[in-house]
């Protein structure tokens, strides 16, 4: 899906820090670098609390203030120094889908209405019949119908709520979406829908995503490409085949073990790997070294050079 290696997103070397100066000072993120490909859907995996939203907000320019050092460029442009039409013009082009669509979705508003926000805020219909018609291309396309338009919210399930999400954020015609753990809070059998709906319109559209999960499991069918997060740093890069099936580093090979296996037999001979970050604390200089070709690992050279020799 990396159709023609233009990079859409780049990270170098992004440090950021919430609450600078103050006591409660938190680097969530340290010295993250990676790039996302027009047209690839990269996946950010790690625990709870290890940077993923944040690095997904700071692309979209919402925590231009916290950064401390490093640069994200947009289609060659830096992110910081939008302003004016071309920060406009960025907004409608980098959307987010979040993980609870009841929390992001105005519930006082007709789902016509919460779709149609980004149409009216861009001027993007010529008229109130204009608007309607892409709004219902919208509902379609996302697998609802214009008898949903006068409904709100409330009225839908999780599934449809999510697609309403979808159906918000595509209004603008984005390039990029960073998508926030949008299956996290749906039943097991709906989020395959879903993931397959964000695939189709990726394949029509020719959509970037960045998409966020907590559970290698999860991303590993959507993405192109994997970054292993943890304590505010990328641990691994790789394709998802790399990372899932060959993983590397000690805390991405923690992270599959603590999938249960559908097989019972193997669900009961699987030992949970624990992970200890001993070796992130050490005062070792580390960085993303790569171990074969696009797969990479946070590692001093002595550690890189001990994955090469393994995978021989
Ligand atoms: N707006 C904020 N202000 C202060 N700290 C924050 C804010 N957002 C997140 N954090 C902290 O930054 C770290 C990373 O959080 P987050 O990016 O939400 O992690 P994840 O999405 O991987 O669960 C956590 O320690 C979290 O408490
Ligand atoms: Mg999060």
């Amino acid at each position: 899906m990396v159709e023609n290696g233009k990079k859409l997103v780049e990270l170098k070397n992004l440090n950021l820090v919430f609450n600078k100066g103050k006591r409660n000072a938190n680097k969530a993120i340290n010295n993250v670098s990676f790039d996302i490909y027009e047209g690839e859907t990269f996946g950010l995996v790690g625990e709870s609390g290890s940077g993923k939203t944040t690095i997904g907000r700071a692309i979209l320019k919402l925590y231009d203030k916290d950064i401390e050092s490093g640069e994200i460029l947009f289609n060659g442009s830096d992110v910081r120094k939008l302003k004016g039409e071309n920060l406009k013009h960025f907004r409608s082009e980098a959307q987010m889908i979040f993980q609870d669509p009841q929390a992001s979705l105005n519930g006082r508003m007709r789902v016509k209405d919460v779709v149609a926000e980004g149409i009216d805020v861009n001027h993007l219909a010529k008229d109130a019949q204009d608007r309607t018609a892409q709004v219902e291309n919208l509902l379609q396309l996302v697998g609802l119908n214009h008898d949903h338009l006068t409904r709100y919210p409330h009225e839908f399930s999780g599934g449809q709520r999510q697609r309403i999400g979808i159906a918000r954020a595509l209004a603008v015609k984005p390039k990029f979406i960073v998508a926030d753990e949008p299956i996290s809070a749906l039943d097991v059998s709906i989020q395959a829908q879903v993931v397959n709906l964000l695939k189709d319109i990726q394949a029509q559209n020719g959509l970037t995503y960045l998409f966020i999960a907590h559970d290698l499991s999860m991303v590993k069918y959507i993405s192109d490409r994997i970054g292993v997060m943890h304590w505010g740093k990328i641990l691994e890069i790789g394709t998802s085949d790399d990372v899932y099936n060959h993983p590397i580093h000690p805390y991405t090979k923690s992270l599959l073990s603590s999938i249960p296996s559908p097989d019972p037999i193997s669900e009961r001979e699987r030992t949970p790997i624990v992970y200890d970050p001993t070796d992130e604390t050490d005062g070792q200089e580390r960085e993303m070294r790569e171990i074969t070709p696009g797969h990479f690992v946070f590692s001093t050279e002595a550690e890189a050079n001990v994955y090469r020799q393994h995978l021989k």
